[in-house]
């Protein structure tokens, strides 16, 4: 890999070449500086945010200031990996919210926004890349919908939600999103949206057939113990790894 810096451009270009896309999450400036030295060329400030740094059950608590507050830091970093930022619940409710939250985040450092839905927010979608804010989709289980949705579901089992994944997909590509997350969607149906789509997936508990895979890097590394989804093997224990050092460093006082 080229040392210039990763682009959206650069992300479609790796669906082409078919280069698997390695997306992790981070919210802060080491983690972000960490994750860009191993190369990582897509790295989120995700909303999940709220349940692993802030401490709320779900990612409905979390505001465009958290979102702005924890971007700057990870912008800090200037990473050569492409970094993007969530749009928080209800923050893209009409076009116009949704171009000036997206400002706010491009203000903050983020060089794309991703927002959670399909046609039902194509108006917005539409309006932020308009604005010239890069875009990427989200679809499959919808996190910020976990409440009136009542857990964490896989999509796509059923043949309106295979058509629906369809549609929106497609609806997202035609209005500009240069990548799409696929979050808990079945595995054939992750394949056949990576198969038809212009433009890269990045999946999240979808199976191996997406064009990418992202993970929240606490999961990866297990720096948040108390919840590990299913679908993430953890390649580290730093939970572990810090207490131990604690408890050392402790017991070397007396
Ligand atoms: O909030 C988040 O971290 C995300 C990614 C894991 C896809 O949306």
């Amino acid at each position: 890999m080229s040392l210039t810096k990763i682009t959206v451009e650069t992300i479609g270009a790796m669906k082409t070449r078919g280069e698997k896309i390695a997306a992790l999450t981070a919210y802060d400036f080491p983690m972000t500086k960490l994750l860009d030295e191993a190369g990582i060329p897509f790295i989120h400030v995700g909303d999940s945010l709220g349940m692993v740094v802030l401490g709320y059950p779900d990612t409905t608590h979390v505001t465009m200031s958290d979102m702005e507050h924890h971007t700057r830091a990870a912008a800090r970093a200037k990473p050569r990996a492409l970094l993007g930022a969530d749009m928080p619940y209800r923050s893209y409710e009409t076009p116009a919210d949704a171009v000036t939250n997206a400002k706010r985040l491009a203000a903050a450092g983020a060089e794309f926004v991703k927002a959670e839905g399909g046609r039902g927010i194509i108006g917005q979608v539409r309006a932020i890349i308009a604005a010239g804010i890069p875009f990427c989709g989200h679809l499959g289980m919808l996190p910020q919908h976990v409440v009136e949705e009542g857990g964490y579901h896989v999509k796509g089992k059923k043949e309106p939600e295979h058509e629906a994944l369809l549609e929106d997909a497609k609806a997202l590509a035609e209005a500009g999103a240069f990548a799409i997350v696929l979050e808990l969607v079945t595995p054939p149906v992750a394949r056949e949206l990576t198969q038809t789509l212009p433009i890269p997936t990045i999946g999240i508990g979808s199976g191996p057939d997406c064009d990418g895979q992202i993970l929240v890097t606490s999961d990866l590394i297990g720096t948040f113990p108390w919840f590990t989804p299913r679908f993430v093997k953890p390649r580290a224990n730093c939970a572990a790894a810090i207490k131990t050092a604690v408890i050392d460093w402790k017991n070397s006082l007396v």
